[in-house]
């Protein structure tokens, strides 16, 4: 018998042994590299300032530790809690910001994109909720693209990252500062 992905395996030993990949400032590796489905492990701890729009469906099983989703919906910040054991499915196109406050674990099972159904990763602005910036495309490697959009926005000087709508500086890659202000004007219960 010649198995494509190997027998079965343990994954709380794999995950043991990809403690490194999964700790920052990655905390994410792919189970299966080479399948049809997009299998990651993700860890932490780990704040993010970027909001994702996938147009497939996102399952998250939160295996060990809590964490939480800040969503942008029409226009409103919400927030999403994920307990540790707790199974999720989110929607097409629901608006994402995964914030991992623990070294924990989530296995997150995700469709390869359709052929001219764009990801797109966005940045609102933390007073107001207007879209600061947006980049997009055609997703073909989770790991490879996404570090690229990435670079789009933080590497614009201040004047760049200003709201179109109220005059306010996105604070860019620095989670710390944006989830504060966002916390604290939006009444959120996690910042
Ligand atoms: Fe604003």
């Amino acid at each position: 018998m010649n198995l494509q992905y190997g027998l079965p395996a343990n994954l709380m030993a794999w995950a043991e042994q990809n403690h490194d990949k999964l700790s920052p400032p990655v905390c994410n590796a792919a189970v299966f590299p080479d399948g049809d489905y997009i299998i990651n492990m993700v860890g932490g701890p780990n704040y993010r300032t970027d909001f994702h729009c996938n147009p497939t469906e996102e399952i998250f099983y939160q295996i060990k530790g809590n964490a939480h989703l800040n969503i942008w919906d029409r226009g409103k910040f919400e927030q999403i809690l994920i307990k540790e054991g707790d199974i999720f499915l989110l929607p097409a196109n629901l608006i994402h910001s995964p914030q991992r406050p623990e070294p924990g674990l989530c296995l997150l099972i995700e469709k390869p994109r359709p052929e001219g159904h764009p990801d797109a990763l966005n940045w609102y602005c933390a007073n107001c909720a207007t879209l600061v910036f947006s980049a997009s495309g055609q997703l073909t490697n989770l790991v490879e693209n996404l570090p690229a959009w990435y670079q789009l926005f933080y590497q614009k000087p201040d004047a760049e990252r200003v709201c179109p709508s109220c005059g306010e500086v996105h604070a860019g890659k620095d989670a710390q500062t944006w989830l504060a202000r966002f916390k604290d004007v939006h009444q959120m219960a996690y910042g």
